[in-house]
């Protein structure tokens, strides 16, 4: 199976990818963490992207789109995988129309999570709650004026794959201010038809 998971920063996006990854053994691929650790072992790509990422704007196309195209070839996303996080914008998703064609692979599904922007900060305080309480670093985009960005930049540039996907009729919405499971369960009754064509 190979899904995309778009919605908003803070949206719930990471959670219910390493959930669908346990359920269906598939890989998350997230640009974000793929970007982080690139950040944190300071390579080429990760000395470009830190201050735009703490800026909360968007790291160059060509960029993430190189980055996903070299992970999608990997041994362990032959099974199926889950983007998140990824097409961020309308360029993006073209790309990976390409990438998926050349490599003779195609998409499931688009699950979009609706979530009103009010509870977003208050979802990103307590992720800065978990991670500190891990013993992790915070990350330096989780902070009042790095989220004013990313939304301005998820309503500019990366909500317009809801109309682009709605064309496809791969996009399937999900509320996402529900509970985390109850949340879980909603993705799992619209991708319900695509798990039984692909048996599992
Ligand atoms: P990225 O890491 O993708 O960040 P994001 O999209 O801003 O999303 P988050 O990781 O903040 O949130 P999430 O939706 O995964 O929510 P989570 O599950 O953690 O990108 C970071 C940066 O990298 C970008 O700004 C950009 O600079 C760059 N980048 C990445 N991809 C790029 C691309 N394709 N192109 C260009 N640049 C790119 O949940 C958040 C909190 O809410 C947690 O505490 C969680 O426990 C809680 N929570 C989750 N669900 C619920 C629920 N249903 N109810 C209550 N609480 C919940």
């Amino acid at each position: 199976m190979r899904l995309i998971l778009l919605g908003p920063p803070g949206a719930g996006k990471g959670t219910q990818a390493r959930r669908l990854v346990q359920r269906h053994g598939i890989v998350q691929l997230s640009t974000g963490d793929m970007l982080r650790a690139a950040v944190k072992v300071r390579t080429p790509i990760g000395r470009k992207a830190e201050a735009i990422m703490a800026r909360g704007e968007l790291v160059p196309d060509d960029v993430v789109v190189a980055i996903v195209s070299d992970r999608i070839d990997q041994a362990d996303a032959r099974r199926g995988f889950i983007l998140d996080g990824f097409p961020r914008t309308v360029p993006q998703a073209e790309a990976l129309e390409r990438i998926l064609a050349e490599k003779g692979l195609r998409l499931d599904g688009v699950v979009e999570l609706q979530v009103d922007e009010g509870a977003l900060l208050k979802r990103l305080a307590s992720r800065i709650a978990e991670m500190t309480a891990r013993g992790e670093s915070v990350r330096p985009d989780d902070n009042a004026e790095a989220l004013k960005t990313r939304l301005d930049v998820y309503r500019t540039q990366t909500a317009p794959l809801i109309a682009f996907y709605g064309k496809t009729g791969l996009l399937k919405s999900v509320d996402g201010m529900a509970p985390i499971d109850t949340v879980t369960a909603a993705i799992d009754r619209v991708l319900s038809p695509e798990i039984a064509v692909r048996g599992g």
